[in-house]
């Protein structure tokens, strides 16, 4: 018997939503190499070729075992000539040309440290990399005008480049809650995003703010907001009281109850816990440890958002991701079953009418998929 003969060879559906994706990723070092290059392509405004290669990551994720030989490949979806010689490659020599290069390229280099400026875009980016900047000492003696997000972004940019912890999340969670409750009583939030997914880190926190009683909601968010800053907790925000007519993911159907999305993006100023195994720390690293300045706070992003209870299971299922996941789900209830999903609601474009849903799991039902839980969107 030869390996070929051995091998397994796996059959998976092709759009991530009829998939179950865990965390628990057989293929990391192909899918680290295809994430790379998709994220290569968003930042060069190539967004075709960006979700190509999520698309093809997010199959491998979901394989029950590492790809040991390309013969393993045949008939799964979404892998294209390019990702079959990125796989290629990894599989004969260990590491991709492809991935190696860009790595080591200056603009690659220069996109990464740019963007990851809060408020900083691949837009940006790119004019400030023509402008001659490459790192972030050029930028802030470049003379060139920061909005307030950015200033913000600089200013914070170690702390917001540190993935947050759960705990740091669930603190979050609890303050944002305390603020919630005082200025609305029987308010109730969710965590959403990455944590929601059961993800241990995030680049942020995401949480999702609601009421039983439809309409007690409305102009919540500025008073959340005013609490919030009252005390000290926030160091940037944005609010914007979206109107769903002019949002750009929902359907285009006009409807009285549906224009109050209010959206607050913000950089939370948290308390560190003193950890009850500093001073062992300390001992071990001698000089080391205050050289850094021992903060007492650092800075995290906090995503808020807003729904009236009718669109709730809409806003949850939009907002806890993963990005590929509810691309998959858009772009399956679109061209599968005709009908238009967001963050609010769900269209039936062959009956003329909005499709109504309380929970998730009705969601998947009318759109004709098999229900896939939160730890298993991480596509
Ligand atoms: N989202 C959105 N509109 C945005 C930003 C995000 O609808 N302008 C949604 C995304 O589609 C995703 C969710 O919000 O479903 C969370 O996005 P994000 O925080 O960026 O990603 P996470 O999956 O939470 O990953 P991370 O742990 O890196 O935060
Ligand atoms: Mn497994
Ligand atoms: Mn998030
Ligand atoms: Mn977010």
């Amino acid at each position: 018997q030869n390996d070929e003969a051995k091998a397994v060879v796996f059959s998976v559906p092709s759009y991530a939503c009829q998939r179950r994706t865990t965390l628990d990723n057989h293929n990391t070092i192909l899918t680290d190499a295809l994430s790379l290059l998709a994220e290569k392509a968003e930042l060069s405004e190539e967004d075709g070729r960006g979700v190509a290669f999520r698309r093809a990551a997010a199959v491998l994720k979901c394989l029950p075992q590492p790809v040991t030989n390309m013969m393993q490949l045949r008939g799964l979806p979404c892998l294209g000539e390019h990702s079959f010689r990125v796989i290629k490659d990894i599989l004969e020599n260990g590491t991709s040309s492809e991935v190696e290069s860009t790595q080591q390229s200056e603009r690659y280099k220069a996109l990464k440290v740019l963007t990851g400026i809060f408020g900083v875009g691949a837009k940006t980016a790119d004019r400030w990399i023509r402008a001659g900047i490459h790192n972030l000492r050029q930028l802030q003696t470049s003379g060139q005008t920061l909005n307030q997000a950015q200033r913000a972004g600089l200013q914070h940019y170690d702390d917001l480049n540190l993935p947050v912890t759960k705990a740091e999340a669930d603190a979050i969670g609890e303050i944002v809650e305390e603020a919630v409750v005082s200025v609305l009583p029987d308010a109730q939030i969710t965590l959403i995003g990455g944590f929601r997914r059961g993800k241990l880190t995030g680049h942020d926190v995401d949480l999702l703010i609601t009421h039983p009683d439809e309409g007690k909601e409305v102009g919540l968010m500025p008073k959340v907001v005013s609490w919030l800053q009252s005390k000290g907790f926030l160091l940037y925000q944005k609010t914007t009281i979206n109107s769903y007519l002019e949002s750009e993911e929902g359907p285009r159907r006009p409807s009285s109850n549906m224009d109050r999305f209010e959206r607050c993006f913000s950089i939370f100023k948290l308390q560190k816990k003193v950890e009850a195994a500093q001073p062992e720390t300390q001992a071990e690293n001698g000089i080391q440890h205050h050289k850094s300045g021992c903060r007492l706070w650092r800075a995290v992003r906090v995503d808020l958002v807003v729904s009236p209870i009718s669109q709730f299971a809409f806003a949850l299922l939009g907002w806890t991701g993963s990005k590929l996941f509810e691309r998959e789900l858009r772009r399956w209830a679109g061209h599968e079953k005709a009908m238009s999903l967001g963050s609010h609601a769900l269209y039936d474009n062959r009956q003329s009418r909005y499709l109504r849903a309380t929970s998730e799991e009705e969601i998947f039902a009318h759109l004709g998929l098999e229900y896939i839980p939160p730890s298993e969107r991480n596509a």
